[in-house]
């Protein structure tokens, strides 16, 4: 398919996601306006971008020509409105807080074309509630990638009731385009991904709470004896611990399952600012 015929795409909120499907989109040949409340979030962004393609470049991952290309194709935008007033598809990427998505897919249902395509990358929250808020529920639809996204092959396709058939084909045509695996799970708490990780990260808590083992240790028991590419605290360092511990909040209520409920130590570290590599400490010093 020639580039000129794919969608537009505005990814909204520049953080630790939205950067990577910024990214993947504008090398897969889209158009992108990554947007953020903050412009120093947007200005960290386009750094890491440029890092990221830097390094695939270096690799021989990808090549120069199709980095640059990329690159020309990547914008950002302050606002909004604007911003999606021409898009094709929009991805959401703010924080894991269902009152601050439904707001924003408010302002976005209004400001959008009617065609469009609105995605959310939540990893855990009912793309049903979020849906809710906008006037044809039928074309929101979870797309949650995985971190970093440049890295990681998967794409969840999440699908509420209302989803439209057509919705559904977008999505998998765009993750496709990106060059992602792409599986369909229903709008269930946390899905098919987080409902597995995120209880593995926070039983790795409680196991440093309860002097088990070092952090290093623990990991190293799962990169070691259970072949996972990182271990389950490196990965919550990874993730952002501010990040794991609205996702764990979200499944412990809704499944009712205490495994989630975040630890003592995982409160305490979020309230110390202790994120994890975005705030340079976490288990481990970034
Ligand atoms: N862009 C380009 N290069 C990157 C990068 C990025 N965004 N991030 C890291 N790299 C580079 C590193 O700089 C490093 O380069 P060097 O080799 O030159 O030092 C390299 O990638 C890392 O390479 P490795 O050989 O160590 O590792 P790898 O290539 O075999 O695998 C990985 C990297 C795929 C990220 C692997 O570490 C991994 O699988 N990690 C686990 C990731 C994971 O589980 N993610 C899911 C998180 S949960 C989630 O996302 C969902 C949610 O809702 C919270
Ligand atoms: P982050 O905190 O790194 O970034 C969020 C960004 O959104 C910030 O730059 C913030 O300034 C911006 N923002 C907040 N409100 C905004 C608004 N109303 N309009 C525009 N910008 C706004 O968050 P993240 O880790 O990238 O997570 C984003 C979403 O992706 C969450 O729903 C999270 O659960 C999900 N997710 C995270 C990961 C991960 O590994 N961190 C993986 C998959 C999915």
């Amino acid at each position: 398919m020639s580039t000129l015929s794919l969608p537009s795409v505005v990814v909204i909120g520049a953080g630790t996601m939205g950067h990577g499907i910024a990214q993947v989109a504008a090398v897969a040949g889209h158009a992108v306006t990554l947007v953020d409340a903050s412009p120093a979030a947007l200005e960290r962004a386009v750094a890491k971008v440029g890092q990221s393609l830097d390094k695939l470049v270096e690799k021989g991952k990808l090549g120069a020509e199709a980095a640059a290309g990329a690159r020309a194709r990547l914008g950002v935008a302050a606002g909004v409105e604007d911003a999606v007033a021409g898009a094709g598809i929009v991805v959401e990427a703010i924080p894991e807080n269902l009152e601050w998505k439904k707001a924003l897919f408010a302002r976005v249902d209004a400001a959008a074309p009617s065609g469009a395509l609105l995605g959310t990358n939540t990893s855990s929250l009912s793309i049903g509630a979020i849906a809710a808020a906008v006037r044809d529920p039928s074309r929101v639809i979870g797309l949650h990638f995985f971190n970093p996204v440049p890295l990681m092959s998967l794409l969840e396709v999440v699908v509420h009731d209302a989803v439209s058939d057509d919705a559904r084909a977008r999505a998998l045509a765009f993750g496709a385009g990106l060059g992602k695996e792409c599986i369909v799970v229903r709008d269930l708490p946390g899905f098919a991904t987080s409902r597995l990780g995120v209880a593995l990260g926070m039983e790795a808590i409680r196991m440093v709470e309860d002097g088990v083992a070092s952090a290093e240790d623990i990991d190293k028991a799962m990169v070691l004896g259970y072949r996972h590419p990182v271990g389950p605290l490196r990965l919550t360092d990874m993730v952002g611990l501010d990040v794991r511990l609205a996702i764990g909040e979200h499944l412990a209520a809704t499944l009712g399952n205490p495994a989630f409920t975040p630890p003592r130590l995982m409160r305490e570290m979020v309230a110390a600012g202790q994120l994890g590599q975005k705030s340079g400490q976490g288990f481990y010093r970034w």
